[in-house]
């Protein structure tokens, strides 16, 4: 646990940091999701050997949907405030991002930037499938 904990230290800390300079979804994928994922979308062997767990493919997502991109599922699992626990799948290490993305002094701001984030990190993995997503 005490390793997994340190393992993960770096990603919470990169979150937290309260300025996220740049809020392009290609900025927001690389600090946030690459150290896993993989700047590819295919998955960084390095990490999966570390936390011991595959990542999965975000590069198939459409491939494995019919062809169809699952925007609203990437959504939900980025945002993963909807889960019960503290990660976005129940059971799976997937970080639960939307309290993290949220940034500005009233509960509205806050929301709004945790959306807007979401939304572009969204797009982002929309233009990493291996197949012309619909
Ligand atoms: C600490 C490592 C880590 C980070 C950082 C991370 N993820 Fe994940 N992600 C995982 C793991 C582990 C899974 C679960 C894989 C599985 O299904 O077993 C996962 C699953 C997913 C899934 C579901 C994939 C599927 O096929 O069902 C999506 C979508 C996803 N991550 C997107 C992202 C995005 C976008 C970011 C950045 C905001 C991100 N992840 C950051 C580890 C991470």
């Amino acid at each position: 646990m005490r390793r997994l904990v340190l393992t993960l230290a770096p990603f919470v800390l990169t979150a937290v940091c309260p300025a996220i300079a740049d809020d392009t979804g290609a900025d927001l994928y690389a600090t946030h999701c690459a150290a896993c994922h993989g700047a590819d979308g295919t998955g960084e062997p390095a990490t999966e050997r570390v936390l011991g767990v595959g990542v999965g493919d975000l590069s198939t997502l459409a491939e494995s949907n019919g062809g169809e991109y699952p925007a609203g599922f990437v959504a939900r699992v980025v945002d993963g405030r909807g889960a019960p626990g503290p990660h976005a799948i129940p059971g799976k290490r997937m970080p639960a991002w939307g309290r993290l993305l949220q940034e500005g002094d009233t509960a509205e701001v806050r929301e709004e930037a945790a959306s807007r984030r979401i939304q572009a990190i969204t797009d982002y993995v929309r233009s990493l499938q291996v197949e012309t997503p619909r």
